[in-house]
């Protein structure tokens, strides 16, 4: 079983980009499964039905969002009614689910999304949440993945590391820069603290570099405006052996 997953796709020209290249990717390595983070598809982050049916239909099984998930009104349409959900540190009241499990290939696949605490949002703590989540699914089934949504390397590698053994997959997306750290822990659990991000290179984290230069120099507010350009997708393919149901081997994807 191979997994593909997708860092966070920015804006338009990032959902058209991944379009075309998850199709290439899935024919070059293989794919079974693909998960896609989409927190910042629609224009001035968050998802929308619109960008949510165009990265369905490249080919994502699961949408995770993270701390943008509730940028856009239609996100309540699509985790009600869609493979659509936020993380599920998000108070309890919060509408949607954190968890989704998919059958693929006789394999039961469980997708986890959570989101840090550092720097990031005040929510429920992710290390008891997304453990007692495993424990009540690990019996039903095969697969586990968790995508943590978190600023910081510390906490992602501290998250991977407690849940060892326990998840298939723990992998990183919201800082947009992939990280070359790829392992397999000793438990078994196969870890990258980020997957980077779908969206335009010439750009700070896809957004226009004039703006974020003026942001830091001035410290004065201004709106986000994407940039655009030549765009490339990000992200990583699990190896996941048939038998043991364990990773077996981390690429990352630079396409
Ligand atoms: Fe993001
Ligand atoms: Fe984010």
């Amino acid at each position: 079983m191979n997994i593909l997953a997708i860092g966070d796709i920015v804006g338009n020209f990032g959902v058209d980009y991944a379009s075309a290249k998850i199709k290439k990717v899935c024919g070059e390595h293989n794919i079974d499964f693909v998960i896609a983070n989409g927190e910042n598809s629609a224009v001035g982050n968050g998802i929308t039905r619109e960008t949510a049916q165009k990265i369905f239909n490249s080919g994502a099984d699961v949408i995770t969002l993270g701390n943008h998930a509730f940028s856009k009104k239609d996100v309540v349409n699509l985790l009600l009614n869609m493979s659509v959900i936020r993380p599920i540190n998000y108070p309890e009241r919060t509408v949607g689910e954190g968890c989704i499990i998919k059958e693929k290939k006789g394999k039961k696949i469980a997708v986890i999304n959570a989101i840090g605490r550092l720097n990031l949002l005040n929510v429920d703590c992710p290390f008891k949440t997304v453990m007692r989540k495993i424990r009540q699914i690990k019996d039903e089934c095969d697969i586990i993945i968790v995508d943590f949504h978190a600023e910081a390397t510390s906490e992602k590698s501290a998250l991977a590391n407690y849940l060892d053994s326990y998840a298939t997959v723990v992998y990183g997306t919201h800082t947009h820069v992939q990280t070359a750290d790829e392992r397999i822990l000793p438990g078994g659990t196969g870890f990258i603290t980020d997957i980077g991000m779908t969206g335009v290179t010439d750009s700070v984290l896809g957004v226009k570099k004039d703006i974020i230069i003026r942001r830091f120099m001035t410290q004065m507010p201004e709106r986000f405006s994407l940039a655009d350009g030549k765009c490339e997708m990000r992200g990583a393919v699990f190896k996941i052996d048939d038998k043991t149901n364990k990773c077996t081997e981390i690429v990352r994807i630079r396409e």
